[in-house]
């Protein structure tokens, strides 16, 4: 592939972005990811401020290559995280559920390229005021945290890219290079990818929980609570007791009680499919094998490149 904005703004081989994950994106997927060509992001949420700096320093060890740091901001610990980064040396933050007016200056005042996670043309432009490089649009079939507005990924890229000049980087539902092509005729520079690469072998989900994903069929997904933290996820049991209680109208405390702390480590990290939080996007129907990251990056530049010489004039 030729260079463009953002394989020249992170010096990265392809337009794509293995997404920061919690209890997922590890340093073995991030440094496999950037050995790959990709850029590869530590899913920093669910680490302390020790273990991630262990996941930077390990990551180091395994690549040469650029690799970056994902940081949800609403967590408690998040100054702590960001010192540790800083300490460490890293150069690339991608943010995310929170304002990101409140920490991109620091980060720039060091030296570093900052993305944000948005899910609407609005938040963008905040995104860009805040003095951030570049914007992922993250659309409603995303694995994961979500926005509110249910806006899917093939009507948010163009409405992004309309609403912003810096480059925009097009999430939800991409796993391969036939959908890889169509974020880039809707005008986006890059893709961040995150149930794809979940379903990898260097990916830290348990192997239930990746047996799961190859299972999953059209139906298996649901964005659920969107009154309190709304999140993308499989269908088990955790999920139907959620939606019980979303469905008779429980307040938000009672869902965040049921809820509770450790759901996601529980399910993704720990292999419990039945009480686990489960995140993994729509596209998880369409994934059908655990492929190494640099047979997946492989597969997936060679597949776009057959789509792109497919598309013949009308
Ligand atoms: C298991 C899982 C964990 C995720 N954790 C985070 C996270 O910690 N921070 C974040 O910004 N996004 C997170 N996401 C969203 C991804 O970064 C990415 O934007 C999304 O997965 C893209 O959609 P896709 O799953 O269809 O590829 C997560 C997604 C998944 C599937």
């Amino acid at each position: 592939m030729t260079q463009n904005k953002i394989t020249e703004l992170f010096q990265i081989k392809y337009p794509i972005v293995q997404a920061g994950m919690v209890w997922v994106s590890g340093s073995k997927l991030a440094a496999a990811a950037a050995n790959a060509g990709a850029l590869g992001l530590l899913g920093g949420g669910s680490m302390s401020p020790d273990l991630l700096r262990s996941h930077i320093r390990a990551a180091k060890t395994l690549t040469k290559n650029p690799f970056g740091v994902n940081l949800p901001l609403l967590y408690s610990k998040i100054e702590e995280q960001i010192d540790v980064c800083l300490e460490e040396g890293i150069k690339i933050f991608f943010t995310s559920a929170g304002s990101p007016k409140k920490h991109t200056p620091r980060l720039k005042d060091h030296g570093c390229t900052v993305v944000h996670v948005t899910s609407n043309p609005d938040l963008a432009m905040k995104c860009e005021d805040a003095g951030v490089d570049a914007v992922v649009a993250e659309g409603f079939e995303a694995g994961g945290h979500n926005g509110r507005d249910e806006l899917t990924t093939m009507v948010l890229i163009p409405q992004i890219v309309n609403a912003v000049k810096i480059p925009v980087i097009a999430a939800g539902g991409i796993a391969d290079g036939q959908s890889m092509a169509a974020a880039f005729c809707l005008g986006a520079s890059a893709v961040q990818i995150g149930s794809r690469f979940a379903a990898t072998q260097e990916s830290s989900a348990h192997e239930n929980f990746k047996q799961a994903i190859l299972s999953a069929n059209y139906n298996s997904t649901m964005l659920c609570m969107k009154s309190t933290v709304p999140v993308r996820l499989l269908k088990n049991e955790f999920y139907v007791k959620i939606s019980e209680l979303e469905k008779k109208c429980a307040p938000n405390s009672e869902i965040l009680d049921y809820l509770g702390s450790g759901r996601a480590k529980k399910g993704m990290l720990e292999g419990n499919l039945v009480e686990g939080e489960l995140e993994i996007g729509q596209v998880a129907a369409l994934i059908k094998d655990l492929p190494t990251c640099h047979d997946l990056v492989k597969r997936m530049i060679e597949d776009y490149n057959a789509q792109r010489l497919k598309l013949s004039p009308l």
